[in-house]
């Protein structure tokens, strides 16, 4: 069994490989970008989650690696496309594929990672393929249905909370849970222990994603390594702006929705005058609140996986990097 940070450096060593490939393929500027936006890095968290999973119920991870590389280069093309539809600049402290290159660009290199995760996924040797391959599909298909909901609430003014939890869960918790499922699956767990690990996943992306909002925020871009603010230029709403919205007094509400209804004279000062908003109404408490929430609700997941108690430790410490990362 090994720990995140051995299972990390495995899988990068694994995916020089193939990022060396594919920055040699034709035409260039279909594949480098490719190359590019795997060599940013990022924490490889859904990979490892996937190897860590299948490493609970068989020793040769080795098996799992086809299926990690598939999670990892879909996780990367729906930020490519995510970062077009969220107007951003920065990612992992680099140029986002369409500022270096362009969007047409970031549009076709994101689609041909997509099939390529496709590609990946077909290498998988597993009695359970035909089943892993519908929970990747049927994954990549919610996540759209997230991503859609996030830019229609751009411009909705009433989202509720359970809307917007919703919402995460397809185009984030979905592919952290699916990521947990289809290492246990390649590794022959039983379904009950697959479907533990899914449920264990889903709420630690819950929390993972209410982290990333906060971090939107209240983050530090050198260590997020994303422009802060961005939520708020771009009208999401997040956790913290429907809390805000929520608890807001008549003149506070009203100066949000003029925020948000009005394209703004100054981004920077929209910025520093949301996040003062947030913080005399104490939303960062309130979003980690809902973090723990869902952090427990993993946790009792967690509790009930059929495997020894030092094996699946690492998994809770992973689950607790989550929670407190910065990046
Ligand atoms: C970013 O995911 C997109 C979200 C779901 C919040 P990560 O925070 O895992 O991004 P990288 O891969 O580590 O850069
Ligand atoms: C991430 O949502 C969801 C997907 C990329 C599918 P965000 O838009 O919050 O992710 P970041 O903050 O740009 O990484
Ligand atoms: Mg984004
Ligand atoms: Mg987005
Ligand atoms: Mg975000």
């Amino acid at each position: 069994m090994h720990n995140y940070k051995e299972l990390q450096s495995l899988f990068e060593t694994n995916l020089e490989k193939e990022i060396a490939a594919t920055n040699s393929r034709q035409p260039k500027y279909l594949y480098e970008p490719v190359a590019y936006t795997l060599q940013t890095g990022g924490k490889r968290i859904r990979p490892v989650l996937l190897l860590m999973a299948y490493e609970l119920y068989d020793s040769k991870f080795e098996k799992a690696m086809p299926a990690a590389f598939a999670i990892e280069m879909f996780h990367n093309f729906t930020l490519l496309h995510d970062d077009i539809m969220d107007d951003a600049n920065l990612r992992r402290n680099n140029p986002t594929v369409h500022v270096k290159y362009s969007n047409n660009t970031a549009i076709l290199s994101g689609d041909a990672m997509s099939i390529l995760s496709y590609e990946y996924l077909n290498s998988t040797e597993s009695k359970n393929y035909r089943e892993i391959f519908d929970i990747f599909t049927k994954t990549a298909l919610k996540i759209c249905e997230g991503q859609q909901f996030d830019m229609d609430f751009e411009n909705q003014k009433e989202v509720t909370v359970d809307e917007y939890l919703k919402m995460i869960g397809m185009k984030t918790a979905v592919l952290i849970a699916a990521s947990l499922k289809i290492g246990a699956l390649t590794a022959n767990a039983s379904r009950q222990e697959a479907d533990l690990l899914y449920d264990f996943g889903y709420n630690l992306g819950m929390a993972f994603q209410l982290r990333d909002d906060y971090l939107d925020s209240f983050g530090n871009t050198s260590s997020f390594g994303k422009k802060i603010g961005g939520d708020i230029i771009a009208n999401k709403k997040t956790y913290l702006m429907l809390k805000a919205l929520e608890l807001a007094n008549n003149n506070l509400k009203e100066q949000l929705n003029s925020f948000m209804e009005n394209p703004p004279a100054n981004r920077d000062e929209k910025i520093t005058k949301v996040l003062s908003i947030y913080e005399q109404l104490d939303v960062a408490r309130l979003t980690s609140d809902k973090m723990e929430e869902y952090y427990q609700k993993a946790l009792l997941c967690w509790e009930n996986l059929n495997v020894l108690n030092n094996q699946k430790q690492e998994l809770l410490l992973i689950a607790n990097k989550m929670m407190n990362r910065t990046n």
